[in-house]
């Protein structure tokens, strides 16, 4: 991985910031499981040639040693619970990969991510098109008011209708669908693309079963006629179609996420990836100035400031380490400078500064806007948390989700309940779960509330590996949580279906079994004050 940034001073010129901010692309690429998402990211390192060849990394057999899977749990479901960032230079710009959770149990975590990049790569399954995991984060893109940039994915499989894909994108998204690439051959016999801005066809040849880049020849429209025949003829109907329907690209539609580029490839054979580079770093946005909490907007040149959006723990057994994932929003990061916890006022020393992405790590020097820094040994930093230097600042909170999944969970050994505690707590602050409490209950038994199940697997896991804690689960009934006052606690006591606890941030909740719980005490206890969580999960069915 490189670090790719110019030289160091010890108070770098504004020109110099807004420079390397300029050349920032910090972006997340996101999809319904199993549309490819990890064999993009893959794909996207090996063609900046972080890494030698896919072969180590793709492919059924070596699937379970990618860059980005690193969690025993992981390993063993092959899925991507824990997200970080993986660098590398491309072109003249900075790409900062921030990997996200596969699995949609972990939306929660797919959210905090998605508060830290500055675009999105939406990825398509070609035969199956806008899945419910797929629209839930079209959703959450659109509330963030995200660019996407979506990729219709194993175009060398058949799958459905091109003009089909771009009238339901445009349907159900309510995006403007702009084609930069054009898939020429079929779904199943994917030739090449038309480069619609370039003017030109890249024609792809397969090369080791997808093991190492493809090869491309640029050919110009006319060669492509004479050459690839039927397909170029259909190519052309479908983009002549496409196109009178209004769907050039406007980068100001993109920018203002009314609009989506779409590009097409075969993330597995290598084809079609250095256009979705390319695409990043032509159109997608820089990093740019930040919205604060107050809605100001602190420049990208002014002293440092960043905010975290991820905490992970036990990433490195060995060291027992806590790990605060931070994205710089301004000025430049130096390894060893003493910043401000906006949250508590103290000074925060950043003598262990990484950057992790998988399994590797690599010391940071320094940090510029858009990039992420892993601080290490962070463990007074929760998510959401600001920090900077000289003038304060502090970013908007990364709201919580609504929890769907209640169970109590207890010590299996009564006498490690120390142990126990500070497993759940410790777990709590990570953000994994949400943690509450009530008098009746008592503290040996907390409530632990999830946005999905497997949540609680990794809590379980955790607690034993890294606390020497086991535990075990009681189900609860409850399905739908909502804010509320401390004496609905009282009032709600001998309610069947329902019941109030208190969660660590000191906010109350009140649980119900169901819908029909929660409006007969709507109905029964109208003095009952229930407020809807801010954010639905986008598992949540009601999202
Ligand atoms: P995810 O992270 O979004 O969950 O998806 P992942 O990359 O793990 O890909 C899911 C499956 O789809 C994998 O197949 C992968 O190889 C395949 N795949 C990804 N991109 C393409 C593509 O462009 N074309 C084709 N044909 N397949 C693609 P698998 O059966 O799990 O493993 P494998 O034996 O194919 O490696």
């Amino acid at each position: 991985m490189s670090q790719a940034s110019t030289t160091s001073s010890s108070a770098p010129a504004a020109a110099q910031i807004r420079r390397e901010a300029s050349r920032r692309r910090t972006f997340a690429v996101i999809s319904h499981p199993d549309a490819g998402k990890s064999t993009l990211t893959e794909a996207l390192a090996l063609h900046a040639r972080v890494i030698g060849t896919a072969g180590a990394t793709n492919g059924k057999d070596n699937r379970r040693e990618t860059v980005s899977d690193w969690m025993q749990m992981e390993k063993d479901r092959g899925i991507s619970i824990s997200s970080a960032a993986l660098q590398f230079a491309y072109r003249d710009t900075v790409i900062n990969l921030l990997d996200t959770p596969g699995h949609a149990d972990f939306s929660e975590d797919t959210y905090r991510v998605l508060a830290a990049v500055d675009c999105a790569v939406m990825l398509i399954d070609a035969a199956k098109g806008l899945e419910t995991q797929t629209m839930k984060l079209f959703e959450v893109c659109r509330a963030r008011n995200l660019p996407i940039i979506t990729v219709i994915n194993k175009w060398d499989r058949p799958g459905l209708d091109p003009l089909a894909l771009m009238d339901e994108i445009n349907e159900r998204t309510g995006l403007t669908p702009m084609p930069l690439t054009w898939a020429v051959g079929f779904s199943g016999d994917f030739r090449g693309v038309w480069d619609l801005r370039g003017e030109e066809f890249v024609r792809f040849t397969r090369q080791n079963s997808g093991a190492s880049l493809a090869l491309e020849e640029h050919l110009d429209l006319d060669a492509a006629a004479e050459q690839e025949g039927d397909a170029w003829s259909t190519a052309q109907d479908e983009v002549e179609l496409v196109t009178d329907s209004g769907a050039e690209f406007d980068r100001d539609l993109f920018l203002a996420a009314k609009g989506t580029p779409i590009l097409f490839s075969s993330a597995a054979l290598n084809f079609g990836v250095k256009q979705i580079l390319d695409t990043l770093v032509d159109i997608a946005p820089p990093a740019s100035p930040r919205e604060d909490r107050d809605g100001g907007r602190r420049p990208v040149e002014a002293p440092f400031s960043g905010f975290v959006f991820k905490v992970q723990a036990g990433m490195n057994k060995a060291h027992r380490d806590h790990v605060a994932f931070i994205r710089v929003c301004s000025g430049v990061f130096e390894r060893g400078m003493v910043v401000t916890h906006a949250n508590t006022g103290k000074t925060f020393a950043t003598k262990y500064a990484q950057h992790l992405f998988g399994r590797e790590r690599e010391v940071i020097d320094e940090a510029w806007p858009g990039d992420v820094v892993g601080l290490v040994n962070a463990s007074a930093l929760r998510v959401g948390d600001s920090l900077y230097l000289e003038e304060p600042v502090q970013y908007p909170p990364i709201p919580l989700f609504s929890p769907e999944h209640f169970r109590v969970a207890r010590s299996k050994d009564p006498s490690r309940y120390k142990q126990f505690r500070r497993g759940i707590d410790q777990l709590e602050h990570e953000g994994i779960i949400q943690v509450l409490r009530s008098d009746r209950r008592g503290d040996q038994a907390p409530v632990l509330a999830a946005v999905g199940p497997m949540q609680f697997e990794v809590v379980e896991d955790r607690m034993t590996q890294d606390f020497n804690a086991p535990m075990r689960y009681e189900q609860l009934p409850y399905s739908l949580a909502r804010l509320t006052t401390p004496d609905a606690a009282e009032v709600l006591s001998n309610v069947h279906g329902a019941e109030v606890l208190q969660r660590s941030d000191g906010e109350f909740l009140a649980l119900f079994n169901d819908v029909w719980a929660l409006r007969r005490v709507e109905k029964n206890h109208s003095s009952v004050q229930l407020t809807p969580i801010g954010t639905a999960a986008p598992t949540s069915t009601a999202y």
